[in-house]
């Protein structure tokens, strides 16, 4: 990884089978590639028709300035296509509509796409290029933090069916991921925290630089503040990326993405996908995750670090959902729930847990009533602790 000097922005790569990501990451990207600055970018967009998928949000706060860097590139066409907001983005109808839109304005097998937008427009992008004409090239431009750091990065891309988040996808990587950190500008705080949630999980058992740094920019890096931000970002995609080369194709290193992920999936999935943002899912998981740690002989010092961590980003409080929601999590529940995640093996569930300051393990052997004891009791004191009282 080059360093943030002069302006320049952090670059990185992923050499996959099929070829090379390039992932640039810093302030003003966008404006940089609008003057031209970004050869890259415009050898593979010239002369071509250019699809740009997105969002409301992100297209009234950053589409201006992609249109005009795709246009300053040379791009024979830009045909702006906008999906649905947030999650419901990710649906096989809404990837038939892109797929139809894109036939009747032109789109041919050397067309390319960009996505511009959050996780939901970038998995359904990545998806809908990866089967369009049997693949085409495209781009991501993560305009919140939980897709720079995670989702635009690792070739992962897909839509949800009625029974279960991400069941229909395929792997294509993005040719390249411009994270430029202006356009967290406008991101609610709420949907910052849920990014930083994702870099705690990457922190915590991958690289503790990040975590101390994390730690140290916490408030900066809640405020939105752009010098705090972009070397938290290019550090966490660093350690996706990281993990993900050493595992193209989800083995088992990959795994270690998913601490704070079977018991997050499983609440979110109780929940209906309503009322919480999957990063908050997550962080929740990963106090749970903790508890089974400390089972296993997790030093209490780095559990509790940990756990301070999370608390001063601030996870929405879990009983005050399960009230507005009208939902009340129940041990059977989720665990049947992690049960039919798609992450979960024949054998039973799956844990990522931490097992050292900068080192996770993967545990499939967990014994299911010790699981439940301490599911129970994790329930019971987030009641407890609820600012609303427990019901
Ligand atoms: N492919 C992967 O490896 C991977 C990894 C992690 C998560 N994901 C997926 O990512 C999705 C979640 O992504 P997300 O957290 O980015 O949510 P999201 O895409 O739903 O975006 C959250 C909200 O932010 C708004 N928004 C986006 N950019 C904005 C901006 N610049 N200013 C103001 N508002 C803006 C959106 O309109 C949306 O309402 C999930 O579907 C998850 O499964 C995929
Ligand atoms: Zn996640």
């Amino acid at each position: 990884m080059t360093g943030h000097a002069g302006g320049e922005p952090h670059r990185l790569t992923l050499a996959h089978p099929r070829g090379v990501s390039e992932i640039l990451v810093g302030p003003g990207l966008l404006a940089a590639g609008a003057q031209g600055a970004l050869g890259g970018v415009a050898a593979w967009c010239r002369g071509r028709v250019v699809f740009l998928l997105t969002s409301e949000a992100p297209d009234r706060h950053c589409g201006a300035a992609a249109r005009h860097l795709l246009e300053t590139a040379g791009a024979a066409r830009i045909e702006t296509i906008e999906a649905p907001d947030g999650e419901a983005a990710k649906t096989v109808e809404s990837a038939a509509s892109v797929w139809r839109q894109m036939l009747a304005r032109g789109g041919k097998r050397d067309s390319r796409l960009v996505t511009l937008g959050g996780g939901s427009v970038g998995d359904l992008g990545g998806f809908v290029a990866a089967c369009f004409l049997r693949g085409i090239d495209y781009i991501q431009i993560p305009t919140t933090l939980l897709a720079q750091v995670d989702a635009s990065v690792g070739g992962k891309t897909g839509v949800d069916l009625p029974g279960g988040k991400n069941t229909v996808g395929a792997f294509h990587h993005p040719r390249f991921v411009l994270a430029d950190i202006d356009s967290l500008r406008t991101l609610p705080v709420g949907e910052l925290r849920a990014g930083l949630f994702e870099v705690v999980k990457m922190a915590a058992l991958l690289d503790l630089d990040l975590l101390d740094r994390a730690e140290e920019s916490l408030e900066r890096l809640l405020g939105g503040d752009a010098e705090a931000l972009t070397p938290v970002v290019a550090a966490s995609i660093k350690a996706k990326l990281d993990v993900v080369e050493a595992d193209l194709e989800e083995g088992d290193r990959r795994r270690l993405l998913n601490f704070g992920h079977t018991l997050g999936h499983a609440i979110e999935a109780e929940f209906g996908y309503r009322g919480l943002r999957h990063g908050d899912a997550v962080a929740h998981g990963m106090r749970f995750a903790l508890c089974l740690a400390l089972r296993r002989g997790l030093d209490p010092q780095f559990a509790e670090r940990i756990r301070r961590l999370i608390d001063r980003i601030g996870p929405p409080d879990l009983a005050a959902v399960e009230r507005g929601v009208g939902v009340h999590l129940e041990v059977d529940r989720l665990i049947a729930a992690m049960g039919r995640d798609k992450k979960a093996r024949e054998s039973g569930l799956v844990w990522i847990l931490p097992a050292a300051p900068g080192r996770g393990e993967i545990v499939a052997d967990l014994d299911p009533e010790v699981v439940r004891t301490e599911l129970r009791a994790f329930l019971e004191d987030s009641r407890a602790a609820s600012s609303g009282g427990a019901r």
